[in-house]
């Protein structure tokens, strides 16, 4: 579904993504992990378009889509959520992720039939009740699973997840991966960046770590926890199963 190769971003003398080649298989749920800095979230600004890449291609179903705009790779069935949460604040939470619905689309739709295609990313999500109420009310939990609603409003085919868990508690994570569980089953191509290793330990069927830019290992979740590099650059000591790195 998407490749990648030899994908290049500098920031001057930094190296952000190197050389990096990498698949996403159709239906797959991706893991991606590595230390603070490593590339994650530049590697998802490149897939949508956000970065032009200083090197190599973005291939999206045989389709080259380098330099495509981030509205047009929405369009093309691309979503995302962003690491740090941009919700419309004074909009109410429904017409939040309307706009997600209204933006994919470039048919010209009319705001009660983007409210209407809202429902079912806020039902997913358990957002449904709090539809009336201004996002800026919103409990960071909240906040985090509307960014999710609004991209799956968009309705896309490949899913790209920037720490959606981060400042979850405990039972808010539990939920959202039940939730992740469902799109993924309902065939959503996931990608999901994320430090807190159980949950993508739990979640993804393959893991790939990056450090400084670059793909260390790529595997599956039990070949990943156990590699001696990642273990060294990441996860600082072999770790126990239900316990987070970073
Ligand atoms: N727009 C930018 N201009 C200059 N340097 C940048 C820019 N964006 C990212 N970087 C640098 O590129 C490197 C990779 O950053 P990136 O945000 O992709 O890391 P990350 O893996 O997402 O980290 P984290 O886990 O902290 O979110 C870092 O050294 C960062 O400072
Ligand atoms: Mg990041």
């Amino acid at each position: 579904m998407l490749e990648i190769k030899g994908l290049t971003k500098r920031f001057g003398g930094l190296f952000a993504v190197n050389n990096l080649n990498q698949f996403v298989e159709e239906k797959e749920f991706l893991g991606i992990i590595g230390p603070n800095g490593a590339g994650k979230t530049t590697l998802l600004n490149l897939i949508t378009g956000y970065l032009t890449p200083t090197e190599g291609t973005i291939s999206f179903r045989g389709r080259e889509i380098n330099g495509t705009p981030p509205y047009r790779m929405c369009r093309m069935g691309i979503g995302r959520t962003f690491q740090v949460v941009r919700p419309f604040a004074e909009m109410t939470v429904l017409d939040n992720v309307a706009t997600g619905a209204l933006f994919a689309r470039p048919e010209r739709h009319s705001v009660a039939e983007g409210r209407r295609l809202a429902q079912r990313p806020l039902e997913l999500t358990g957002l449904w009740e709090l539809r009336d109420l201004p996002a800026s009310a919103l409990t960071i939990g909240n906040k985090k699973k509307l960014e999710l609603a609004r991209a799956l409003a968009t309705g896309p085919q490949l899913l790209l997840l920037d720490e959606v868990m981060a400042g979850l508690t405990r039972g808010e994570i539990d939920e959202l991966i039940v939730v992740l569980r469902h799109i993924h089953a309902d065939g959503v191509t996931i990608c999901m960046i994320e430090h807190l290793v159980h949950v993508i330990m739990q979640l993804s069927q393959r893991v790939m770590v990056l450090n400084f830019g670059e793909k260390i290992v790529d595997g599956s979740p039990q070949e990943v926890i156990s590699n001696p590099l990642v273990i060294e650059s990441y996860l600082g000591k072999e770790i126990e199963e239900g316990s987070d790195a970073a």
